[in-house]
C-alpha cells in the first residue's frame, strides 16, 4: 500500500465525513445511496466494484443479492475499516482494497459494473477512465455521478466539519461533456444522463455509460 500521506482525504475522519456529508445543508449521503439503488434497479451484475467506496455508503442494496465479487477501492484506512465492520457479515463476498485509485489494478474484464460517484473530482480523469474501460467486461456498465458548478453554492459547503474544508483546495469539477467525450474516447458510450438535485441548490450528473465490445 503507497498511499500518498498529502491527500487530503486522509485527514479527513469517518466521523466529520458522515457528519457533513449528512448535515442538513448537504444531504449528500442519502442521495448518492439512492443514485446507486437506482443505478441496481432492473440489472443484475455478477461483479461489482465500487471506487471511492468511503464507509460504505449504497452498500446496504448489495445485501442478499446473488452477486459474486464486491470489490470496495478508497484510499482512506479508517473508511475502509469501518465499511468492514458494517457489511463484512453481511455481504460475504465482498473485498475492500485500501489504496489510492493510481495504482490499484484489475484484470482486463473483471467487472460486470463499475460504480463511481463522486470521486473523478479527486482523481486523474483520463487514467481512471482509462482503467475503468480495461476493467469492465464488453457491455459492463460504469455508473458515474458528477458534482456540477453552481451559482448559489460552493463546491465543498460550509459545515462544522473543519477537517472537511482541505477539500477546497483540491477538488476539481468536471465538465460532462468533456467527460462524455473523454469517455468516448476510451470505448464508453454514454447510455443514460440525469441530473439529480438537492434543496442546497446543488446539482448532480448521474451518467451511465457502457463499454463497447472492441
Ligand atoms: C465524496 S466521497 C465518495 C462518495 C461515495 N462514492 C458515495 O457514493 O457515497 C469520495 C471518496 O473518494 C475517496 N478517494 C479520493 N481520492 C481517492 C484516490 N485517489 N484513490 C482512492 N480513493 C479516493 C475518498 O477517500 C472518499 O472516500
Amino acid at each position: 500500500m503507497k498511499l500518498n500521506s498529502q491527500n487530503p482525504w486522509l485527514k479527513i475522519s469517518a466521523e466529520d465525513y458522515e457528519g457533513h456529508m449528512s448535515a442538513p445543508n448537504v444531504m449528500q449521503l442519502k442521495m448518492l445511496s439512492e443514485i446507486f439503488a437506482d443505478v441496481m434497479n432492473g440489472i443484475s451484475p455478477k461483479s461489482i466494484a465500487f471506487l471511492g467506496c468511503t464507509t460504505g455508503n449504497g452498500f446496504e442494496h448489495l445485501i442478499g443479492k446473488d452477486i459474486e465479487q464486491i470489490v470496495g477501492v478508497d484510499i482512506n484506512p479508517e473508511y475502509i475499516s469501518v465499511c468492514r465492520k458494517r457489511f463484512a457479515e453481511k455481504l460475504p463476498q465482498l473485498k475492500l482494497i485500501c489504496e489510492d485509485l493510481s495504482n490499484v489494478n484489475f484484470p482486463d474484464s473483471t467487472f460486470d459494473l463499475i460504480h463511481a460517484a463522486l470521486v473523478f473530482e479527486y482523481v486523474d480523469t483520463d487514467m481512471l477512465l482509462s482503467k475503468i474501460s480495461k476493467w469492465l467486461k464488453p457491455g459492463g456498465i460504469m455508473s458515474v455521478v458528477l458534482q456540477l458548478p453552481s451559482e448559489t453554492s460552493a463546491p465543498v459547503t460550509e459545515t462544522p466539519f473543519e477537517s472537511i474544508k482541505s477539500l477546497v483546495s483540491v477538488i476539481k469539477l468536471i465538465d460532462p461533456l468533456e467527460f462524455k467525450t473523454l469517455a468516448q474516447k476510451q470505448g464508453l458510450e454514454e447510455t443514460t444522463n440525469e441530473i439529480a438535485k438537492l434543496k442546497s441548490g446543488k446539482s448532480f450528473s448521474v451518467i451511465k455509460y457502457m463499454r463497447k465490445a472492441f
